[in-house]
């Protein structure tokens, strides 16, 4: 008896699933049906001439209804909508391509005229730390995300045009479809890195007069002078601003197409720069117009930030010979940081931290 009791309960159960499914959601999925109007067909459905006034309505910026409570519905034939298309689709993915294929080429010309910058004097024999662990972590989480985010984003940006045509529909949509949604999920990772570097590095990022000397002599990277630094030059300074502010604009404009209609940033900043520098940026923007907006943001600073990170893995590596070794073992040889980072070493000195020469 209870057996059959509990067969029918779990049967009644199941039956109602589907009921908390549609109380759920179903405001969402019903169209709802609005008393003393009547449902106008699809726009595709109607003849020639009606439907070239639609149309005529639609770049005059005329709002349709929906009869479906998700009132958003109704924004998403507008004409700005083409505009956006046509920018996306064209200079905009053009300059991305010359910033991407320019950070290179700067990097093979600086290698092809200055070489592999030499650690002068050779190994002393003798290390001393660098990064400690916590700092390898952060630098290593936000590397590995970064460069994952940075591959599945570009093939979003270029890979139509650049990956379909080689490996064929079935292969780019598996890989798309996975790369998307790595892309997703990665992102935390990516805040999670930058978030910890900050706090760990920003105190070393402070700007100072040094880093004046430094751009004055072109960082040393170009001629033989070697300026004097503390643990961070003003060229990795730039690198960790760019990391901070890049990445977290990034960041945010990437939550917002994560999570559609949830944020506006656009609206509010853009009414702070119209006050603040008397611009004449649109406010009172509609909620598709702050989702366009931020595809196109957020596509523009990540090839930015690519490019800038693009310089700094060369000279991490293969650019600068003794470099790898501070964020590889967190050991760098004394030389190599008597070399680049003068300064510190003395500091160190004083503390009592390293033994002096
Ligand atoms: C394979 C890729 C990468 C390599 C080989 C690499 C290498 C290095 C090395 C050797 C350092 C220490 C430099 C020193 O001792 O002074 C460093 C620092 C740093 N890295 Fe990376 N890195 C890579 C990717 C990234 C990525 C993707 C990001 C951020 C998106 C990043 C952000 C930073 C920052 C902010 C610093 C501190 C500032 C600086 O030294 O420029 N790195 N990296």
């Amino acid at each position: 008896m209870s057996r059959g009791l509990c067969r029918w309960t779990r049967g009644i159960l199941i039956a109602l699933l589907p009921l908390l499914f549609l109380g759920a959601f179903g405001g969402e999925l019903r169209a709802q049906a609005v008393p003393g109007v009547e449902a106008s067909p699809p726009a595709t459905l109607l003849p020639e001439a009606s439907r070239a006034d639609v149309w005529r309505a639609v770049r005059r910026g005329e709002q349709g209804y929906v009869a479906a409570p998700n009132m958003l519905g109704g924004q998403l034939i507008q004409s700005e909508g083409e505009v956006w298309r046509q920018i996306r689709l064209g200079a905009y993915k053009q300059w991305s391509a010359w910033i991407l294929l320019g950070a290179f080429g700067l990097v093979a010309l600086f290698f092809a005229l200055r070489g592999r910058v030499p650690l002068e004097g050779g190994p002393s024999g003798r290390t001393i730390e660098r990064f400690n662990g916590l700092e390898r972590f952060a630098h290593w989480l936000t590397a590995t995300t970064f460069i994952l985010l940075a591959l599945t984003g570009l093939n979003l940006m270029f890979g139509r045009t650049l990956l379909l045509p080689l490996v064929g529909k079935d292969v780019f949509a598996v890989l798309t479809q996975w790369g998307k949604l790595l892309h997703n999920y990665l992102a935390f990772g990516f805040m999670l890195g930058i978030v910890l570097m900050f706090v760990l590095w920003v105190r070393f990022n402070v700007p100072n007069r040094y880093d004046v000397i430094w751009i004055l002599k072109g960082g040393g990277l170009v001629g033989r002078a070697h300026p004097p630094s503390k643990r961070f030059n003003a060229g990795q300074k730039f690198v960790f601003w760019s990391v901070i502010l890049l990445g977290g604009s990034l960041s945010l404009s990437g939550l917002q197409l994560l999570f559609p209609f949830t944020f506006s940033f656009f609206d509010p900043t853009f009414a702070t720069l119209n006050a603040w520098f008397g611009t004449q940026l649109p406010t009172g923007l509609s909620p598709i117009a702050e989702q366009q907006l931020a595809t196109l943001w957020h596509g523009f600073v990540a090839v930015i930030l690519i490019a800038i990170i693009i310089g700094h893995i060369y000279i991490g590596s293969l650019g600068m010979e003794g470099a790898f070794a501070a964020m590889g073992s967190g050991r760098v040889d004394y030389n190599w940081a008597k070399q680049h980072h003068d300064l510190w070493v003395a500091e160190l000195e004083k503390r009592g931290v390293v033994p002096a020469e």
